[in-house]
């Protein structure tokens, strides 16, 4: 029997319904919740996620502003401006959309954003904050988002072995992290695959629950799937398909075609752990605004 779909649009509408609630109940305090997004350069694909997140966010009630610099804006004009935001008490979160132009060094605009308004829960104090077990931090969007679909899923990751495949900052690490919490959503036993590892198809093959962030596409083949498993699968890649008027088709890191008969539940791309981010961010973003005004987070 092929695997049961996650369905993540379907859980990313509830949370985006849940983050609604939250900003009618700060509305009532006179608090707007107030996203800044800074998008600086004109790569195409960076353009249509900010699109996307303030769309988002404005759509939940937010105020939701981006503001756009040329791909010639210096390290210093930037950091100057994030500490307007930082400064600014209307702004609760603040986004500077990755990857920066190649004279803005990503670490130091990063450090410079305050943590309290680090939506994106990439500052080294929420990153902390994370693998420590606190919860007054930012977590990182899209594993955050994972842990969501994985729990409103049924999925128990109490004692499972989890395994996943890729090591990066914004999603390996973060999931690792997560999922050796002692708490809900984690309690499981992690291992973390790269570029470096022996023999990965020996490791996948253990996993119980197996997510994949390697940014390669259609790496992970059903034969390399414990049958039963659960798959998230992270992946976005443009592949060439010459049957698409693009001349392009989306796929994940996963070859959803054999692992849907050996899994038994998989996301699909698009459609899976993608549209989790924007929701997670547009959570963050109302806790960080319910922190600020020392209103409870529901
Ligand atoms: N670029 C691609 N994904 C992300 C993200 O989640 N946050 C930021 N800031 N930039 C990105």
């Amino acid at each position: 029997m092929p695997a049961e779909l996650i369905d993540g649009k379907a859980i990313a509408e509830t949370i985006r319904a849940e983050v609604a609630r939250d900003v009618a109940i700060l509305a009532a305090h006179g608090v707007v919740p107030g996203l800044t997004v800074v998008l600086v350069g004109d790569d195409g694909a960076s353009a249509t996620y900010v699109g996307a997140k303030e769309k988002a966010s404005k759509a939940a009630g937010m105020a939701g502003q981006t503001i756009r610099l040329p791909a010639t804006t210096s390290q210093a004009d930037l950091l100057a401006l994030i500490e307007q935001l930082n400064a600014d008490a209307s702004v609760h979160g603040i986004l500077v959309q990755m990857p920066l132009p190649k004279q803005i060094d990503p670490d130091t605009v990063i450090r410079h954003i305050l943590p309290e308004k680090d939506v994106d829960g990439f500052h080294p104090v929420n990153v902390g904050k994370l693998l420590i077990g606190h919860t007054d931090g930012f977590v990182s969007c899209t594993p955050a988002g994972v842990i969501e679909l994985l729990v409103r899923s049924g999925v128990d990751t109490r004692g499972a072995e989890a395994v996943i495949v890729g090591r990066s900052n914004i999603v390996g690490k973060p999931m690792a992290a997560l999922l050796v919490q002692g708490r809900a959503g984690g309690d499981a036993t992690v291992t973390i695959c790269h570029s470096r590892t022996r023999d990965i198809a020996s490791h996948t093959r253990r996993a119980d629950i197996l997510i994949v962030a390697a940014g390669r596409a259609e790496m992970i083949t059903g034969d390399m799937i414990k049958p039963g498993a659960v798959v998230i699968d992270v992946g976005m890649n443009h592949v060439p398909d010459a049957t698409k008027a693009k001349g392009t088709r989306l796929c994940g890191d996963v070859h959803f075609a054999s692992a849907v008969e050996v899994a038994s539940k998989i996301t699909p791309v698009p459609g899976g752990v993608g549209p989790m981010t924007i929701a997670m961010l547009l959570r963050n973003t109302v806790r960080a605004a319910q922190r600020a005004h020392g209103l409870a987070e529901a």
